[in-house]
């Protein structure tokens, strides 16, 4: 399962590629405007932070206006993934763009038929909304669920991209389930490896090792 972290803020990407378990990064428009940043500038910096996908997402409506944005944006460095909504324009604008070889993010999507419909215009990812699911009243499993399901009938490629993941549970449950990626915020990465017992355990450890009187 991959790491992706859900975050326009560069302090934090740095610090989280630095362990060496980030494979790659997601932004949004509300994400940018959180880091106060231009959008190139901060992204091409994201760009140079890791190896993995980073995506950045059109803010047109259109066909002709995602285009035209995808082209600037793909310019920024050779790990961008365009992130298109999950409309007839943002698939007609998937298609095109894959065909061409470049990476896209269906985003926003909130069906199985609409993850159907992302992985029939080739998309490399789907980007289903689980947190967002759940505050509706439906539940983001069943929808993540559904979408291994469908697409392993068919053996898709399209990857499944967990994303609105709000607490570690999520994440055990998306792992559980074969989301291909979860794209966390950066305080989700760090809750994954706390335990009460790994700390407890450690200060037991240290006392004993303390009663030894040796060093290494
Ligand atoms: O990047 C899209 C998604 O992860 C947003 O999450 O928490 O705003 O629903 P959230």
């Amino acid at each position: 399962m991959k790491f992706f972290v859900d975050t326009a803020d560069t302090n934090d990407i740095a610090d989280l590629a630095a362990t060496g378990l980030l494979d790659g990064v997601t932004t949004n428009p509300s994400l940018i405007a959180k880091s106060g940043r231009d959008f190139l500038e901060v992204t091409r910096e994201i760009c140079g932070l890791v190896d993995g996908p980073v995506s950045a997402e059109v803010v047109a409506l259109d066909h002709e206006g995602m285009m035209r944005e995808a082209e600037i944006l793909r310019k920024i460095a050779d790990n961008v993934c365009i992130k298109v909504p999950l409309t007839i324009d943002g698939l007609k604008t998937c298609k095109k763009l894959t065909s061409d070889g470049t990476l896209v993010n269906v985003t926003l999507c909130f069906s199985a038929n609409q993850a159907l419909l992302a992985a029939k215009a080739g998309a490399s990812f789907v980007s289903p909304f689980v947190g967002r699911h759940d505050d509706n009243g439906f539940d983001g499993m069943d929808l993540i669920r559904d979408i291994r399901l469908i697409y392993d009938n068919y053996a898709f490629e399209t990857e499944i991209l967990a994303a609105s993941i709000r607490h570690p549970v999520h994440v055990l449950e998306c792992a559980r389930i074969g989301a291909d990626v979860a794209t966390m915020p950066p305080a989700v990465i760090r809750n994954l490896v706390k335990h009460v017992l790994t700390d407890k355990g450690i200060e037991g450890f240290m006392a004993d090792w303390a009663k030894t009187g040796q060093s290494l």
